[in-house]
């Protein structure tokens, strides 16, 4: 029966919802390995055996929000938090360019210090030095006229994952100052002015159920993203969901695939969580439909202060080149990088 519904998705690009459920929740392991072959075809049909890369810069772990989840919320007072200035984050940027990299991620969390006008320099500086490269911002929820202020200094992208599609779900995951509606509403300002945009969520987040991971898919259908960022929920010490349980490698693969098959041309990445799992995760996701990895390309001094879960990959001395660890692992997978911007192909 799941072999029909794996055939089906395959077919029509998507499932009726109860199939959905029964698909997630009762997909056998030689199942599993069924919908990862179609994933696989539906990724090679799209994008051949291309990798693409983006070079991670996380620029800032000061945030003022206190998400449930994140060890870098502003209650964690054992983080010591830091900044880097643009000569930094220019010279992260120098360094990636070196290596392949034609995409920056800039990432930080919801920092007022960094105002429209100082994101804006620092989107600037990064264009006009590197006019072949796209520049992705992760910043959280910020205001229309900031975003399509940067819009207009040059960025390209945005990436801003939901985190999950349902209300009451949401509010077990944020305080009570965060609201899903506004996030949804930035996602669509987004999309509106012109940037390429990445929703997503966590697999097995604290509450989450089967139900609401259709809601996540739904949601995603209607807002279109061009890139959908997944990992599993891990741990950190340091949060009130210290106690909860982390997320699961092959539900978090068996999501990834569904993406694949629902989304064709989607951008989606084998995160660093999917790597921190399991030593092997990104390179199963690569095997599961994903076909972006975003290795880390801030200095080496501030790696481990960005922990948003405990024992996060490269953080240590030995990750200073993730672009040569990358380049192994990926050919193990039978896939390659590729220096290329990496455009979605989503209008
Ligand atoms: N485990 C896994 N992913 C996490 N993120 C934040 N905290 C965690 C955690 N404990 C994810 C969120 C966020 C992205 C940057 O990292 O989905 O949007
Ligand atoms: Fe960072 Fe392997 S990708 S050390």
């Amino acid at each position: 029966k799941n072999t029909e519904l794996i055939e089906k998705l395959y077919e029509n690009q998507n499932l009726e919802d109860c199939e959905l459920l029964q698909l997630i929740n009762t997909i056998s392991e030689e199942e599993r390995e069924k919908l990862f072959y179609y994933a696989r075809r539906v990724r090679e049909r799209e994008y051949g055996n291309d990798v693409y890369i983006r070079g991670l810069i996380e620029f800032t772990n000061v945030c003022k929000n206190d998400c449930y989840y994140c060890g870098i919320r502003k209650s964690n007072d054992k983080v010591e938090r830091y900044r880097l200035t643009l000569d930094e984050i220019l010279e992260c940027a120098r360094e990636g360019y070196v290596l392949g990299f034609r995409t920056f991620v800039l990432q930080g969390g919801e920092d007022s210090y960094f105002t429209k006008e100082k994101i804006g320099k620092i989107v600037k500086c990064i264009k006009n030095e590197f006019p072949d490269c796209a520049i992705t911002l992760s910043v959280g929820e910020r205001t229309y006229d900031e975003y399509e202020y940067w819009w207009n200094m040059g960025a390209d992208r945005y990436l801003l994952r939901h985190e999950t599609a349902n209300e009451v779900h949401y509010k077990k995951l944020h305080p009570y100052n965060m609201s899903l509606e506004n996030r949804k509403e930035c996602l669509y300002s987004l999309r509106k002015i012109g940037y390429q945009v990445g929703a997503g969520f966590m697999v097995d987040s604290p509450y989450q159920t089967t139900d609401n991971l259709v809601e996540d898919l739904r949601f995603m259908q209607d807002l279109r993203p061009h890139m959908i960022g997944i990992g599993p929920y891990l741990s950190h010490e340091n949060t009130p969901f210290n106690n909860q349980k982390n997320g699961s490698l092959q539900q978090t693969l068996v999501l990834l695939a569904i993406i694949r098959l629902l989304f064709p041309k989607v951008l989606l990445p084998a995160t660093t969580a999917l790597g921190t799992i399991d030593p092997n995760g990104r390179e199963l996701g690569l095997k599961a439909g994903a076909n972006v990895v975003m290795p880390n390309l801030s200095p080496v001094r501030v790696r481990k202060k960005y922990e948003l879960y405990d024992n996060k990959i490269c953080t240590g001395e030995e990750s200073a080149q993730c672009r040569n660890c990358l380049n192994l692992r990926v050919e193990s997978t039978g896939y390659h990088i590729v220096t290329d911007i990496g455009n979605s192909r989503i209008q």
